[in-house]
């Protein structure tokens, strides 16, 4: 019954999608830009660190007497002293003499990083790899040119960048699982209003309800208030259908008495024997059409009215005793502690469906007629008919519930019996199910799970 789905066709998927790449399009937008500006600062901020110790390394160095530099005190920052610690600095007197840090144990800076007074930065290979130099000149007592150069591992700041760029992800990870997860919330929270019309909609389906109940937001109250409108005009049109129906079967009757009436009167004359026996004929199969039609007219008006509830055995009791009077000599049996079990069903039609089904098993049963009930654990109900009378033929089976139809011509009757009782079933909802075996007939109505008791 229901129609594939066109792609995309759930609310809640395309809400998902959208949230989805709109959340991974911000938290990108947001990991570009913020490794951007963070690497730049970290970077300039670095760069500014180092030119401090260039200065100090300046302001430190003294040239000797001897025209040999040395520190007044060695470097604030210790790490210029750890050999190979990745922080290194040189002093040097182009073709005299150059000092080392101790943290440099191998290797030259290169001095012509040095070029002016002002401090410059260039990478080159260091003692440790590649390494960002620093580099000035200033000008000794003797007016010579003293290079000042520090270096560092360019690894240090890659290093800093690294685990900035590293926290920052596993924090914006976390912050787009956070997204998602209120926004699967609020798709929830938003949905709810149709899931609540989803479940009005089965009430309606099943009977239990005649309108779309409840209150739902804004955008939704119209099409609820338009599908009650609808609802109503076709029950509307629906029940009026049913009346005519009934109608016209009652205003059929009287004229076609009369005809039976005169067919009969007919019939008595030889000359038009035969026409009276065709008239009697079909005035009688019209006159099943109406007693048909008008037990069904009345079935599908009331077998599912909203709140209707039918309880066993205390339903079946009066059937029973009726049927016992109507057969006398057929015993009727029903169980005496399968407990109560009621059934969400007009008891009216239900009762008519089970007398059909009893008086058939009465005036066919050669001793008895046992009627049973359970209660299966999903909440099925089944009420079974059995007698033990000649049972049916599967060929019979198959057509018994035609209208009209009947393979017992010495028993009275109608033949609209099984043809109503199918039509009932199909109005309440359950299945008719009729099986022979050696012992007679069985029939058998099965009520799905829908609310009962
Ligand atoms: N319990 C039964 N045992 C044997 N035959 C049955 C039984 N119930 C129905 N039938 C057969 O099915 C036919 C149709 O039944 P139904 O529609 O109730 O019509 P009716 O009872 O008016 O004859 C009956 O004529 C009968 O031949
Ligand atoms: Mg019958």
């Amino acid at each position: 019954m229901s129609r594939p789905l066109p792609p995309f066709g759930s609310l809640r998927l395309r809400f998902m999608l959208a949230i989805g790449l709109w959340v991974s399009l911000g938290i990108l937008g947001i990991w570009f830009t913020a490794t951007q500006v963070f690497s730049r600062h970290i970077e300039e901020s670095y760069h500014e660190e180092l030119e401090v110790h260039v200065r100090e390394l300046a302001r430190l160095t003294e040239i000797g007497p001897d025209g040999v530099p040395m520190l007044s005190r060695p470097l604030s920052d210790p790490r210029y002293e750890v050999p190979l610690s990745g922080f290194y600095w040189q002093v040097s007197i182009p073709d005299r003499t150059t000092l080392k840090s101790e943290s440099m144990t191998r290797g030259e800076l290169d001095q012509r990083v040095a070029h002016s007074p002002d401090i410059a930065h260039v990478v080159e290979d260091g003692p440790t790899g590649p390494a960002i130099t620093y580099g000035m000149i200033e000008e000794g007592p003797a007016g010579e040119e003293v290079h000042i150069v520090i270096a560092t591992d360019q690894s240090e700041l890659d290093n800093a960048i690294a685990s900035f760029t590293r926290e920052l992800t596993v924090w914006l990870v976390a912050l787009a699982g956070l997204l998602l997860a209120t926004g699967l919330a609020i798709i929830s929270f938003g949905l709810r209003p149709l899931n609540r019309l989803g479940i009005a909609i089965n009430r309606l389906r099943g009977g239990s309800a005649s309108r779309l109940e409840g209150s739902y937001p804004a955008e939704i109250t119209p099409l609820v208030s338009d599908l009650n409108a609808y609802i109503a005009q076709t029950s509307a049109l629906v029940e009026r259908g049913k009346v005519q129906a009934g109608n016209l079967a009652h205003s059929l009757r009287t004229p076609l008495a009369v005809v039976t009436d005169e067919a009969e009167r007919l019939s008595e004359n030889s000359q038009c024997a035969d026409s009276a026996r065709v008239l009697l004929e079909q005035s009688e199969r019209m006159q099943q059409q109406i007693d048909y039609q008008l037990a069904r007219a009345r079935s599908a008006a009331m077998a599912k009215l909203p709140g209707s509830m039918s309880v066993l055995p205390t339903l079946a009791r009066p059937i029973l005793q009726a049927m016992t009077r109507l057969h006398p000599d057929i015993r009727f049996t029903a169980p005496t502690n399968a407990g109560e079990i009621s059934l969400p069903v007009d008891p009216v039609v239900l009762s008519e469906l089970l007398s059909i089904l009893l008086d058939n098993a009465g005036k066919w049963a050669r001793e008895e007629v046992q009627l049973s009930y359970t209660r299966d654990p999903a909440g099925a109900v089944t009420i079974t008919i059995a007698d033990d009378g000649p049972g049916m033929t599967e060929e019979q089976i198959a057509r018994a519930c035609d209208i009209g139809t009947r393979f017992d011509p010495a028993t009275p009757g109608s033949g609209l019996g099984l043809a109503i009782a199918r039509e009932i079933c199909a109005d309440l909802g359950c299945e008719f199910e009729l099986t022979s075996k050696e012992g007679g007939l069985v029939a058998r109505l099965t009520f799905a799970n829908n609310g009962g008791k």
